[in-house]
């Protein structure tokens, strides 16, 4: 079973040419380099097109690559799409997956997102999974609701051991590239919820050694309110984690 760790992992989205992506990595690399990353797991996970100029500079600079999707067939005629194994082969060790844009853009459901994360387990790619609610959910209280089906539909149908290997990402839709964060106070309630939920259907151990990062218009100024909660173990970051100055804050801000 992987340990409970901290993690800050930075969600390019579809954003930077190949120059402005060099840039930003040589840049997070320097700074990381000046600063350290304590005891911190820093994952960049960049569009897939440049995970080798990633995984060649990671592999020097002490952070992970990972990817912001990920196909759910090994290989095949599946034109224009990028699998596990090839991933794998590049060295990205980390996929989102079940991120909101690609549950609403692209009408991926849980269904078809719990085989994403076996293929992704299967070739030693760890998922970060992400959940979470729409404003219109939150506001007539469902949000445990909706979670809990999620976590059951795309997860709960792993063996203990396989399911001790992933990342969860509570990300409230609502949040999202909106500049209104979750409370630290929402986000814990929602991250112990979740984490009751592994623990009854798994065990203690297992909800006790999951990491469950935040993620919705996170950045240096809000992060230490919410990283310094119980329950949660870091963030997924999705504009902030375009400008080094605030990506490296956000990994000195435990
Ligand atoms: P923002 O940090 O831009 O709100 O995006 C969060 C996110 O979607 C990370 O996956």
């Amino acid at each position: 079973m992987a340990e409970r760790q901290k993690i800050v992992a930075g969600n390019w989205k579809m954003n930077k040419t190949f120059q402005e992506a060099q840039d930003l990595l040589f840049d997070i690399a320097d700074q990381l380099d000046e600063r350290g990353k304590g005891d911190v797991n820093v994952i960049v996970c960049p569009p897939a097109l440049y995970a080798e100029l990633a995984t060649d500079l990671a592999a020097e600079n002490d952070f992970a690559v990972g990817v912001q999707n990920i196909n759910d067939h090994e290989s095949g005629a599946y034109t224009g799409e990028i699998s596990a194994p090839m991933l794998a082969s590049m060295g990205v060790e980390y996929a989102i997956i079940g991120h909101s844009e690609r549950r609403e853009y692209y009408k991926e459901a849980d269904e078809f997102l719990a085989r994403k994360v076996r293929v992704a387990l299967e070739h030693d790619i760890v998922p970060i999974f992400c959940c979470g609610e729409v404003l219109e959910q939150r506001d007539a209280g469902k949000q445990n609701e909706v979670v809990k089906e999620q976590l059951e539909k795309a997860l709960f149908n792993l063996e203990k051991e396989d399911f001790g290997k992933l990342v969860i990402a509570y990300e409230p839709v609502w949040a999202i590239g909106t500049g209104r964060t979750a409370t630290p106070e929402q986000a814990q309630e929602m991250h112990a919820y979740i984490r009751k939920l592994i623990s009854e259907k798994y065990d203690e151990e297992v909800a006790e050694s999951t990491s469950i990062l935040y993620g919705g218009s996170c950045k240096p100024s809000n992060a230490k309110g919410l990283f310094s909660q119980k329950d949660i173990d870091g963030g997924l970051i999705g504009g902030a984690s375009l400008k080094a100055d605030d990506f490296v804050e956000l990994i000195h801000s435990f």
